[in-house]
């Protein structure tokens, strides 16, 4: 029997490797939508390097033996790719519970039909409250319209409906609205998300920091509807980090419950891990979920608390947050290890504060719109 080495973290710490629950499945990174807060790398996965259906199903029933119990059938537009339903066959047939995450656009009620009895659960992304704000958004004429007529569909067929709203400050003062429209579409759930400035966002900081004005009103926005609304629609809120006194914990901490699966087969700790220079991805084409989630040296980066510096190390929230989210403290701090700037302790706390303001102030409306590589364009 081979002896196994046992797990470290950046520092040389042992590592202690727990169960991962949910499964972030990438499907493509086509979209027709533009939106300039989009999670996605900077740099596009090629359609070409897409992974199959029949790649897809080996994945789900690897996850489903790690432990994993929940898949977010995600992109890009997962209705870009023409076998979704496949997939989502193969995810359901693992024994997943499979949620979709979509803006609608490519679904058609015939295609929804299809994946009655596959899809446990829908999550639906607004960009805003009107056909002028969501289409400008989102950078697609028409999506609003197209996008209620899913919702529409969606009901009458009976999946579980949870909307998703990318807050900032262009539509942040909307969101009475848009809790409205949650209602008015019999959702179980709304998720208010304030937009994190990672990859296409970090490029649009100006146009979308919301004010702290704004951030505070959203706040009680979201509590007096939670009020209003306790026992019929759940509200998940996450507040602006900018505006924050301490960080979150990032995917509930690195390594420890989740992980991502990139379109081309790379296998992620979160859905930004790729801008941290220094760290080595593999690909699930190469080797085993197992082995990446056990050994990857890139998910023991940063799993557990014992590599965390200083003010982190003597903490009494090192257990709640684990130092923060690490792809933060790349970009703000251009190091990994260091306390996520948005934690009120950091020493970058005061200068990322600052920046924020300066952004929430600028009168700047020009958004810099996502957009695949040219040639994977039709
Ligand atoms: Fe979290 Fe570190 Fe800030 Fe403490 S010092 S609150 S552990 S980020
Ligand atoms: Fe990567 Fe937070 S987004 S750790």
């Amino acid at each position: 029997m081979t002896e196994q080495l046992q797990p470290h973290d950046i520092r040389g710490n042992p590592v202690r490797v727990g169960l991962p629950m949910a499964m972030l499945a990438e499907l493509t990174h086509r979209c027709p939508l533009a939106c300039p807060y989009c999670s996605n790398p900077l740099e596009l996965a090629r359609v070409s390097s897409e992974l199959t259906a029949g790649e897809w199903a080996g994945i789900f029933r690897q996850a489903a033996d790690l432990g994993v119990l929940q898949v977010h059938l995600s992109g890009g537009e997962p209705a870009s790719r023409r076998d979704l339903a496949e997939i989502a066959a193969a995810a359901h047939e693992a024994g997943l519970y499979v949620n979709l995450i979509t803006s609608g656009i490519g679904l058609t009620e015939a295609r929804l039909r299809e994946l009655d009895g596959l899809v446990d659960h829908i999550q639906l992304s607004l960009q805003g409250i009107d056909a002028e704000m969501a289409d400008w958004i989102s950078g697609y004429g028409g999506s609003f319209a197209r996008k209620m007529q899913v919702a529409e569909w969606i009901g009458a067929i009976g999946f579980p409906l949870t909307l998703n709203a990318v807050v900032h400050r262009q539509n942040l003062d909307r969101l009475p609205e848009m809790i409205d429209l949650a209602e008015r579409l019999g959702c179980r759930r709304i998720e208010v998300a304030t937009v994190q400035f990672h990859g296409w966002a970090d490029l649009n900081r100006r146009p979308l920091m919301p004010t702290l004005e704004q951030a505070k009103r959203a706040r009680a926005v979201v509590n007096e509807a939670r009020q209003r609304l306790r026992g019929r629609m759940v509200i998940d809120y996450v507040p602006a980090d900018h505006h924050a006194a301490f960080p979150k914990s990032c995917m509930g901490g690195w390594g420890s419950t989740g992980l991502n699966i990139a379109p081309d087969g790379i296998v992620l700790p979160c859905h930004a891990a790729q801008t941290i220079k220094g760290l080595e991805f593999e690909n699930i084409r190469d080797t085993t979920l197992a082995r990446i989630w056990r050994d990857g040296a890139a998910f023991n980066a940063f799993r557990g608390t014992a590599w965390l510096p200083e003010p982190c190390a003597s903490c009494e929230r090192r257990e709640v947050d684990f130092g923060g989210c690490r792809c933060q403290a790349m970009a703000m701090a251009q190091d990994p290890t260091a306390t996520d700037p948005v934690c009120s302790r950091s020493p970058f706390n005061a200068r990322l504060r600052a920046e924020a303001e300066a952004d929430s102030e600028s009168d700047d409306v020009a958004l810099v719109y996502r957009r695949m590589a040219r040639e994977t364009r039709p």
